[in-house]
C-alpha cells in the first residue's frame, strides 16, 4: 500500500510516474515537526536495518552516518562525504516495522541515520513544501516493486551497451582511439564501446568536434563500427560563451540560459572557461538542447554520457571577485595566518559554492525559480533532454545514455555512473554496496569507473575491479588523464584479462534477458542477501555479497593480496568457480559459513537450489554472441524455469511474445520452447 501525504504546495518534480490520491492527515510511523522547515523522525530498534538512498557513500545498511541529498561534483568519495552525484531520497526500514519512503522534495534533505543518536532516525527538510510517500507490504521485495511502479519503468539501453567499453579522458585523437581498438583486438580481448571524453570537441564546446584532431568524424565513426566497436561520447551541461558558435548564440537569443535576479545570464567556469548553463528545467529549452544530440547521431553516434550536470562549476564570477576583493584587502606585510588561512579557504572552496546556486533561477512555465531549491533536477532533466531529443531524432531506436548526476525519475530516461572514483580498493567495495541501492530506486544501467578513475590503478585491482564488473550492466574501465595507462593491454601478461572479459560475453545474454526482465517487471538485478532471507540475521547484515540477477549469488575478493575471502551460504547451494572463460570447478557447497579460494583471475558464482546460469560461448563483440546454443549450469536433482528475453537489441517492442522462451528442467530431462534453441546442460 502507498500513502502520499502532501504538504504546503510542492514543486513537481515529476519524479512519480503513477499518481496516487492523497491521503489525510498525519504519517504513520514518522513523528512529524516544523512549520517553516519540516522534521521527520523514527525511533529505530537496535537490529533495525535502513536500506536506500542510492547513490549514497558508505554500507548496505545506511545506519551510523548523516547523508545529505544534494547532488555534488565530489571528486574524492572518501567515508566522511555526505553528498555524491545523485539525490535519491528512498528508504527501507526493516525491523520492528517493516517500511519503505520516499520525500519527494528537490532540494537539500538530511538524513540523520542514527548519526546525532544511534537508535533515532532524522530527516530534515529545509522548506515545509514536499510530498511524503510511506510504503508498506509483506515483504522488502514487494515495497520495492511498489515503489518502483510507483516512480516507472527503467531506461533499457540497446544490446550493445552490454559489451564491454573502455574510456579514458585524454584520448587526444583519432590514432589514440585506434591504439586503443588495436590493443584490445590484438590481444583477443573483446570490445564494444570507446568513450570519448572532452577531448573530442573542439575547446570543449559541446556539439561540436575538432576537426584537425578528428578529421571526417562521420567516417571515422563508420570505420570504428565497421571494427564493432560504437564510439560514445561526452555531453557536458555548461555551454561555452563564444561569440558565432551557434548553440551559444541560439541559446542567448532564445533566452535559454539560466539568469540572474537582475536578467543578465549566470556565468560559471567549467572546462571551456566562461559557460552558461541552458536552464533544463524549461521545457522549451530542454527540447532545443535535446535537439542537438543529432549533430552526432547523423554522424553515426548511438550513446552519450551526459556529465558535469549537478551542474557542476569551478568558480563563478562571483566567487572570483570575492576572493580577489579578500586578497586585495589583505596586508601581506602585517597578515597573520588568521588572516591568511581565510584566503586559502576561499581558494579551495572557489567551486560548487552554495552561495553560488542561490544565484541563479529557472524559468518553470513563467515562473522564476531558485536555483537551489530545486537543484537535485538539474542533471535528471538534462539526461531527460537528450532521452526525448532522441526519441524525436529517432524514435523506434535505443540510444545508450547515462549521467552523472540524478533524481528519482530520472531512471526512466538513463542510466548513471557512480562518477570520479578512484584507484582503491575501498571504491571496489563501494561499488559492491552501492548497486543493490541503486536497483531499489530504478537505475539499473549502472555501473563505477571499473580500475578507479583517480589514481593509479595497479593490474590487481583492475582485475578485481573487473571480476565484479562483468556483473554490473554498465561495464566501463574509465582513468583520469595523468594516470597510469589503465587500458587491459597496457599491464604485463594482458592475457590475464582474457578469461574475465570473455566470461562477460558469454554471460551477456543472460544478463541482458533477466536486465528486461527487472525493468518490465520493476525488480532488481543486484540485491541484499536480507531482502531473500529476511529472518537470517547474519545474511541481512552480510555487507559484501550480493543476490544476482534470478536464483545466483554473488562474493567478489575486495581486498588487496587476498587468495580467496569467507563467504556465508544462507542456504545449501552450488559453487562454480571460473578459472577461465572456458573451465570452471563445481562443488555443492552446504549452508553456513566457508572459506573459498580465489586467485586474481577466477570468478567465484553462486547458484541457488532449483535456479540455473545461462552461458552462451564467447565472442569479442556483442555482435558475434551466438543467442541459440547455450551451456545451462545447475544442480543435478534441480528443477525450475529460466525464462529468457531475447530480441534485436535496439527496437522497443519489448512486450511481444515472441521474445520469451522458456527453458524448462524437471527429472533431469530438458525442454525449451524454441525448438530452435541448442542447449547443453552441465549439472553436478
Ligand atoms: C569529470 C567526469 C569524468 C571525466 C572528466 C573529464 O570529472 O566525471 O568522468 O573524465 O570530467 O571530462
Amino acid at each position: 500500500m502507498i500513502q502520499k501525504y502532501r504538504y504546503g504546495h510542492p514543486f513537481e518534480t515529476e519524479a512519480v510516474f503513477m499518481p496516487v490520491k492523497e491521503t489525510l492527515g498525519q504519517p504513520n510511523f514518522l513523528t512529524v515537526s516544523g512549520d517553516k522547515a519540516l522534521s521527520f523522525s523514527y525511533h529505530m530498534s537496535p537490529n533495525d536495518i535502513v536500506y536506500g538512498l542510492g547513490e549514497a557513500n558508505r554500507g548496505i545498511n545506511k545506519r551510523g552516518f548523516r547523508y545529505k541529498s544534494f547532488c555534488s561534483d565530489e571528486p574524492s568519495h572518501s567515508e566522511d562525504k555526505e553528498s555524491l552525484y545523485g539525490a535519491h531520497n528512498f528508504l527501507l526500514i526493516k525491523g520492528t516495522i517493516t517500511f519503505g519512503l520516499f520525500l519527494d522534495y528537490p532540494g537539500l534533505v538530511t538524513f540523520d541515520i542514527g548519526y546525532t543518536h544511534l537508535n533515532e532516525l532524522s530527516i530534515e527538510v529545509p522548506d515545509c513544501n514536499l510530498d511524503l510517500y510511506i510504503i508498506t507490504g509483506a515483504s522488502l521485495l514487494s515495497i520495492v516493486n511498489q515503489f518502483r511502479k510507483l516512480i516507472g519503468p527503467s531506461y533499457i539501453p540497446p544490446y550493445f551497451a552490454f559489451g564491454f567499453g573502455q574510456s579514458r579522458w585524454g584520448y587526444q585523437n583519432t590514432a589514440d582511439i585506434k591504439a586503443v581498438a588495436d590493443g584490445y583486438q590484438k590481444h583477443n580481448l573483446p570490445l564494444d564501446m570507446i568513450y570519448l571524453d572532452i577531448d573530442y570537441m573542439d575547446h570543449y564546446k559541446d556539439f561540436t568536434i575538432n576537426e584537425e584532431r578528428f578529421p571526417n568524424f562521420n567516417d571515422f565513426t563508420a570505420e570504428m563500427k565497421e571494427r564493432g566497436i560504437h564510439l560514445i561520447p561526452i555531453i557536458d551541461a555548461g555551454v561555452k560563451i563564444e561569440d558565432g558558435y551557434s548553440i551559444y548564440e541560439e541559446g542567448k537569443a532564445s533566452g535559454y540560459f539560466c539568469k540572474k535576479e537582475d536578467g543578465s545570464f549566470f556565468t560559471a567556469g567549467v572546462w571551456p572557461g566562461r559557460t552558461h548553463f541552458p536552464d533544463m528545467l524549461n521545457k522549451e529549452a530542454r527540447e532545443w538542447f535535446g535537439s542537438k544530440y543529432e549533430f552526432l547521431t547523423l554522424q553515426g553516434i548511438d550513446g552519450f554520457w551526459n556529465d558535469m550536470n549537478e551542474p557542476a562549476m569551478f568558480y563563478s564570477d562571483e566567487g572570483i571577485k570575492d576572493l580577489l576583493s579578500a586578497v586585495f584587502a589583505t596586508d601581506l606585510s602585517t597578515a597573520s595566518a588568521d588572516d591568511i588561512l581565510p584566503i586559502r579557504d576561499k581558494i579551495s572552496g572557489l567551486s560548487n559554492r552554495l552561495e553560488d546556486y542561490k544565484l541563479f533561477y529557472h524559468n518553470v512555465n513563467g515562473t522564476p525559480i531558485r536555483h537551489d531549491m530545486i537543484h537535485n533536477l538539474y542533471g535528471y532533466n538534462m539526461t531527460r533532454a537528450a532521452y526525448e531529443g532522441l526519441e524525436k531524432i529517432a524514435p523506434k531506436k535505443r540510444f545508450l545514455l547515462f549521467s552523472r548526476s540524478s533524481y528519482i525519475g530520472m531512471h526512466r530516461y538513463g542510466g548513471i555512473w557512480t562518477g570520479d572514483n578512484s584507484s582503491w580498493w575501498s571504491h571496489l567495495l563501494l561499488n559492491i554496496k552501492m548497486m543493490p541501492s541503486l536497483n531499489m530506486c530504478g537505475f539499473l544501467y549502472s555501473g563505477a569507473d571499473l580500475g578507479g578513475f583517480s589514481c593509479n590503478a595497479t593490474k590487481d585491482l583492475l582485475l578485481r575491479f573487473l571480476a565484479f564488473g562483468i556483473f554490473t550492466p554498465l561495464m566501463r574501465n574509465h582513468s583520469a588523464i595523468g594516470t597510469r595507462n589503465q587500458e587491459c593491454y597496457q599491464f604485463e601478461d594482458c592475457e590475464d584479462f582474457k578469461g574475465l572479459l570473455r566470461l562477460r560475453y558469454r554471460l551477456i545474454p543472460y544478463l541482458y534477458s533477466e536486465f528486461i526482465k527487472a525493468a518490465l517487471n520493476n525488480t532488481m538485478l543486484f540485491m541484499p542477501l536480507g531482502f531473500l532471507y529476511e529472518d537470517d540475521p547474519i545474511a541481512a547484515h552480510t555487507e559484501d555479497q550480493l543476490l544476482f540477477a534470478d536464483g545466483l549469488m554473488l562474493a567478489p575478493v575486495y581486498e588487496q593480496n587476498a587468495i580467496g575471502r569467507h563467504v556465508y551460504l544462507p542456504e545449501d547451494m552450488l559453487y562454480l568457480k571460473f578459472t577461465s572463460e572456458n573451465t570452471y570447478e563445481a562443488v555443492p557447497l552446504t549452508k553456513g559459513h566457508h572459506y573459498i579460494e580465489v586467485s586474481l583471475t577466477e570468478v567465484p558464482v553462486f547458484i541457488r537450489k532449483n535456479h540455473f546460469l545461462l552461458l552462451a560461448d564467447a565472442a569479442n563483440s556483442t555482435s558475434h554472441i551466438d543467442q541459440t546454443t547455450f551451456t545451462l549450469i545447475g544442480e543435478k536433482d534441480a528443477s525450475g524455469t529460466l525464462t529468457l528475453y531475447r530480441d534485436d537489441g535496439f527496437s522497443k517492442d519489448y512486450d511481444s511474445p515472441s521474445h520469451y522462451t522458456t527453458i524448462q528442467l524437471a527429472d533431469g530431462s530438458l525442454t525449451s520452447s524454441d525448438p530452435a534453441l541448442h542447449i547443453i546442460a552441465n549439472l553436478y
